[in-house]
């Protein structure tokens, strides 16, 4: 089996080792992370060190890529752009898992992430580095642009549009038709009826404006 790395060893990393080890296509060789020692153990896979390394990986054991496992859209941004600086041709690899409900001739691209239960309805289009979390599901025809992501049970209705870097939380729901600007956060439980601009944080039953939001301010930190 080739060889892969998996960059990142939170939570959501734990899920994409499981997609990774269902599906039995390649043999994960260990982690990368730049925040967590060296040495420790995730699910049985040793932290090998930071991107700094992956040369060495690629020399020494053969790796043939790696799938970002972060889930904050900004920060899988920076470690992407971090790795091509050191690697510019490393392969950035999907993590699909088999349980995932795809349409016919959905295009697969790199460093897209699509869980359990997810689907992807006739004619939806997910760029690169996207993610679909655990049992959400995007409508007919909508589009995931870059970097954008959807969180658990995020239901997303036909002919939206997400803004790239943008985040639906868990439990959120879109109706048809809207278009979600970039870097935006809807946050959980919401329901949005209308467009929704850039950088903003949105949420509530409608949902409501709360404040303008920085790029790359977190998200998930609590
Ligand atoms: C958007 C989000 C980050 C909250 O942002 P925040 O502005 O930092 O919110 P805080 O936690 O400081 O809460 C501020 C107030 O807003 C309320 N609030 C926060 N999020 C809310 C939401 N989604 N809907 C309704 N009210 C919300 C809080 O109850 C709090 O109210 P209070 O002042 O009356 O106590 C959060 O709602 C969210 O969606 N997180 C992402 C969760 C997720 O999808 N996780 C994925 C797991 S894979």
């Amino acid at each position: 089996m080739k060889k892969i790395v998996i960059i990142g060893a939170s939570g959501h990393a734990k899920v994409i080792i499981d997609i990774i080890e269902k599906r039995n296509e390649y043999q994960i060789i260990g982690l990368i992370d730049s925040y967590k020692n060296a040495n420790q153990k995730i699910m049985g896979y040793t932290i090998l060190g930071k991107e700094d390394l992956i040369p060495e990986l690629i020399d020494k054991e053969d790796i043939v890529g790696g799938v970002i496992a972060i889930g904050d859209n900004w920060s899988r941004n920076k470690v992407r752009n971090t790795i091509k600086n050191i690697v510019p041709e490393f392969k950035f690899l999907p993590a699909i898992h088999p349980n995932a409900v795809l349409c016919n001739n959905l295009k697969i691209e790199p460093g897209v992430v699509i869980m359990a239960g997810a689907i992807v309805n006739a004619e939806a289009k997910i760029e690169p580095f996207c993610i679909l979390n655990t049992n959400s599901s995007l409508g007919h025809d909508s589009i995931m642009h870059g970097f954008s992501s959807l969180a658990p049970n995020a239901t997303i209705g036909g002919n939206v549009s997400i803004g790239e870097f943008s985040a639906v939380s868990i439990g959120a729901t879109i109706i048809q038709n809207i278009k979600i600007g970039m870097h935006t956060i809807i946050g959980a439980g919401a329901l949005i009826l209308e467009d929704i601009g850039n950088n903003l944080l949105v949420y509530g039953i409608p949902g409501k404006k709360i404040r303008d939001r920085q790029i790359g301010e977190p998200y998930l930190a609590k």
